[in-house]
């Protein structure tokens, strides 16, 4: 083989190890499906791979063939055949035959739901998710930032936007869907495997795009279930000095006009609905760790950690104020 033949065998070696070790497994990644969506958006990337290769091989080999000639004439018959053999006709049906598997795809992916399947409606807000839980038994009720999905079961997504464009993506369980002003668009998911995704949105929707996350947790049926009750459930009273100050501290910096925290009167809409915070694993929209140091961080500071939010920052207020009510938050289990 010649030198520069190595050459390319070397970067071929090169370029595949470095495929591999990239992050193709993971809580975020359409190359590690845990959904039915996701089985088939994984394939079809498997099979426009092998294509590529395959013709990018046959290309490789034709131009080595090319630069080893002896520069005699082939004939000009011989030269249009290759033409119109590898240049219209070999394309024409390798494209061909890739689109329709594309989009044969479509239709099961686009369809919805049977009936009497979990719905949930998510609405995309700058920069994070108010999530609308609907059983089919009945009782809708409002979270946010997290949403939790039984395995085997399909779950229809309506998806909506309060304010500009943004697009619901969970990478591990299924394809992604904008959201749209004043349209609701829909999306399956039916997740395969229990564990944790990670959601982003894939939509430029402003200055913190790159900070609307959110996690999606798939759980046993049962375990299911037991969250979903428990989520019911009014926030608990807080019963030690600092949370019950922190509490307080809520209320009198006006927390309650934007947050609900069912079980108080704070039942504000604007923001992201607070009963159950501590038992969520993110803080501001899936960025931060859910963790005492982080929660003080965010109402100290959320204009740096989420530049353009709506939430104005308290970081004016002395530091035991922030603890006080960093510790009534973590009591909302
Ligand atoms: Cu929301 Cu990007």
């Amino acid at each position: 083989m010649s030198e520069s033949g190595r050459q390319l065998v070397r970067l071929g070696v090169t370029l595949l190890g470095a495929f591999s070790a990239a992050q193709c497994t993971g809580s975020q990644s359409a190359l590690d499906p845990a959904g039915h969506a996701a089985e088939k958006v994984a394939g079809l990337f498997w099979w426009m791979t092998v294509g590529t290769v395959i013709v990018w091989v046959g290309v490789l080999a034709l131009t080595w063939w090319a630069m080893h000639q002896s520069g005699r004439g082939e004939g000009e018959r011989k030269a249009r055949m290759l033409i119109v053999v590898a240049g219209a006709i070999v394309p024409t049906v390798v494209l061909t035959v890739l689109l329709i598997y594309g989009l044969s795809m479509m239709p099961p992916m686009l369809a919805r739901a049977p009936e009497g399947s979990l719905r949930i409606k998510v609405v995309g807000e700058q920069w994070w998710w108010r999530v609308h839980y609907m059983p089919p038994e009945g009782g809708e009720m409002v979270l946010a930032n997290e949403i939790r999905l039984p395995v085997n079961e399909p779950v229809e997504f309506e998806l909506e936007s309060a304010d500009v464009i943004h697009s619901f993506w969970i990478p591990s369980l299924g394809g992604k869907m904008d959201m749209i002003p004043g349209r609701r668009t829909r999306l399956v998911l039916h997740p395969t495997r229990t564990g944790v995704f990670r959601g982003v949105c894939a939509e430029y929707c402003g200055a913190s795009h790159a900070l609307m996350a959110l996690y999606a947790v798939v759980m046993e049926k049962e375990a299911y279930d037991q969250w979903l009750s428990a989520q019911r459930q009014p926030a608990r009273e807080p019963v030690d000095a600092l949370a019950i100050r922190g509490k307080d501290l809520f209320f009198s910096n006006g927390c309650s006009a934007c947050h609900t925290i069912r079980g108080t009167a704070a039942d504000g809409a604007v923001g992201p609905d607070l009963t159950h915070l501590a038992s969520r694993m993110s803080l501001g929209g899936g960025i931060l760790p859910n963790e005492e140091g982080a929660l003080k961080r965010w109402i100290s500071r959320t204009h740096e950690v989420k530049p353009g939010v709506l939430m104005p920052h308290f970081g004016m207020l002395p530091d035991s104020e922030l603890a006080a009510m960093a510790a009534y938050l973590q009591t909302l289990e």
